[in-house]
This record gives C-alpha cells, structure tokens and sequence, in this order.
C-alpha cells in the first residue's frame, strides 16, 4: 500500500531572539505573567526587511539536505502561511526560486495555525493519487512585525519562524495512516487582522481610521482550542483504530502550554509522550509543528515505526490532525 512519508524535516529561526524581560522593557508585562500563562521565554524576531519565503527557503533547504533530495527532483511546494511576503505573488513561489526547484509548481495555502495539518493533508491526497511523487511542504510566518507592542494579549504570543518536510510516496507500513480538517467560518472575530486585505485596504486618505492591530479573544479561543484539539485527536484514532495509548509522540501545535496540557489531560496522555517546545520560539503560527518535528528528529524522540499524533487549531477557525507512522 503506497503512504505518504515525511523523509526529512528542517527548520530556521532568525538569528535576534526577544525574552521575556525584553518585553517587560516593551509592553505592561512580567516574565512570571508570560511563563505561567503561556510557558513561552523567548522568541525569534526577523529583522526589517526579511520575508516569510526568506526563512521559509532556508528550513526548506535544511529539510532538502537532511532527506537527501535535490531541489530539481521536487514537485510541488505548498506554503502554509498567512504572513507571505506580499499579497501577491505566493511565498510559495518565492521559495521556489530560492532553492532552484525549477520543476516544482508552487502554492500558498492560508489555514493560519492549522496551515501544515492541511498541507501535509493536502500532499498525501496528491501523492497517494500519483499526481506528484515528490513534495515540499513548508510552514513559515512572521508575526513580530504585525503586533502592536502595547497590546499586551497579543504581543507575548507570537514569534517568527519556519519549519519544513519534504513527504514521498513509499510503499509498506510507514507514513500518513489518517487525516482530519475541520473549520468554523462563524467565529473568524476571535481572531482576525482587520486591516490590509481587500476588505479594509491600506491606503494613505483611510490609515488613520484604521485598526491595523491583531484582534483577540483570548479566553474565548482557549476554550475552543482544547474542544477543537480533543475532536481532531478523537476523529483520527478512531479512523485509525488506535487509542490514546497507541500514541508514542504528540506533537501539537504551540500555542500555550496550558492549552496543551489540558488537551493531554482530557485525552489521558502523560506528559512524556507530549512535544512541547513553545518555551524557545513562542508560537509560530504554521511554523510550530514542522519546527517541533525537527526538533524531535535531533533530539532523537522519534525513531522508525512511532506512532506520531499531529494536533492544530488556529484562526479561520481551523484545526486538523494527521496520525501517522514515523
Ligand atoms: C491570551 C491568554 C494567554 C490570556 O491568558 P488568560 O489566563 O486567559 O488571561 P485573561 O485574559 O483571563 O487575563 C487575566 C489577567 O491577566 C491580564 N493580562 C492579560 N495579558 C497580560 C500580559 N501579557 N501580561 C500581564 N498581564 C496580562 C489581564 O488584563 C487580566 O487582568 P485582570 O484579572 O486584572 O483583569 C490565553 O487566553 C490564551 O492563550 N488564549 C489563547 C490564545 C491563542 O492561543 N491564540 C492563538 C490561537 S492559535
């Protein structure tokens, strides 16, 4: 039976890293506040002038080496993404040329927090139906540069980063076993940037009418983050026939460790099969998983065979869950 199999990963964070007591210096915060909210310490920052495909190409490349493809043999390229460098043309595109992947198309796909969930759900349709053998899927976003410092909901959450894999078609027991996407259109509000789309354009004669801050509702979208996580996790261990036992890795999106933890206590799983590296890089929206995929590869939590859970919730609302076996 032909699976979709991640073959490699790679990440890159840029080099500036903001602490907590940075922020303390930025906004009416603690570190306390931050770390027992959220578990976050710090985060990375691109500097002015660097764009969502520039870290993208560069977790692309890494991801590229460590599978032992060449740019050439890669197919498509999906960037999940919703910081691309302009509003057109896609990220995608951009990292393309980047990395010399002349024979690859190339697309963004917008699911905010969700993104990689439904790239890699995207690619293991596409692989699995012969269309493309070879896949490069990317999740790469800067936040940094969106927040208002002094609304301090917001500007303690977010970090800049890229993570990516490169998936193949094999045959045998390994790779993508179940996926599942959901979405809630209806609550777009608990989280959304107003300003800059084709609804609320920015232009000199509006600019001072304009709220170009991120909107959220913090308490609202926990609630439904641990709800939406528990569903994505249920839905592909019962496609799957697995329990929650059967789960040696969960590998979660990063968005507040206490989001996480209470996720992994309603689900009954012990702490140690939770990845969490939200401490280092905050959340870096499509970013988070490929970059704790990697992390896990180097830390060597994941060997051949391990029953790996992929768990993402984020704006639209979207979530989603991938199973699969290392
Ligand atoms: C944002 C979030 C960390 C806030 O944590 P919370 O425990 O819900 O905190 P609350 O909003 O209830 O606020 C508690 C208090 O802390 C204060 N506070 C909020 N942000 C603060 C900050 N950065 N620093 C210090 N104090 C802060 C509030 O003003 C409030 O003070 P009050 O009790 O005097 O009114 C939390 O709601 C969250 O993580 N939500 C999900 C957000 C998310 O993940 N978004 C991305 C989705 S992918």
């Amino acid at each position: 039976m032909l699976r979709t199999r991640i073959v490699g990963t790679g990440q890159y964070l840029p080099p500036r890293i903001l602490t907590n007591a940075d922020l303390e210096k930025l906004t009416d915060t603690t570190d306390e506040w931050i770390q027992q909210r959220t578990g976050i310490k710090q985060r990375h920052v691109a500097d002015p002038g660097v764009g969502s495909s520039d870290l993208g190409a560069e977790a692309a490349k890494r991801a590229l080496a460590n599978a032992g493809i060449s740019p050439d043999q890669v197919e498509l390229i999906i960037c999940s993404t919703m910081t691309s460098d302009y509003l057109f043309p896609s990220a995608a595109c951009l990292i393309q040329d980047k990395i010399g992947a002349k024979r690859a198309a190339a697309y963004d796909l917008n699911a905010a927090c969700s993104g990689f969930v439904y790239a890699v759900t995207m690619a293991d349709a596409l692989i699995r139906s012969g269309v493309h053998k070879t896949i490069l899927v990317v999740g790469a976003d800067i936040m940094t540069n969106r927040l208002s410092w002094e609304k301090r909901d917001t500007a303690v959450l977010f970090g800049d980063g890229a993570g990516a894999a490169v998936l193949q078609g094999e045959e045998g027991e390994r790779g993508v076993l179940s996926t599942y996407l959901g979405a809630d259109g209806a609550s777009y509000d608990l989280l959304y940037l107003p300003a800059g789309g084709s609804k609320h354009v920015i232009c000199c004669e509006n600019i001072d009418n304009l709220d170009l801050g991120i909107v959220m509702s913090g308490r609202e979208l926990f609630k439904k983050a641990v709800a939406a996580f528990c569903d994505a996790a249920e839905n592909v261990l019962r496609a799957t026939g697995m329990t929650i036992d059967d789960v040696d890795l969960f590998v979660p999106h990063q968005a507040n460790t206490r989001i996480i933890f209470s996720v992994a206590e309603r689900l009954g799983l012990p702490r140690e099969k939770i990845f969490v590296n939200i401490d280092r890089t905050a959340n870096t929206v499509a970013a988070t998983i490929p970059i704790a995929l990697d992390d896990a590869v180097q830390q060597g939590r994941l060997k051949a065979g391990d029953r790996v859970l992929l768990v993402a919730f984020g704006a639209g609302l979207t979530w989603g869950s991938v199973m699969m076996r290392w």
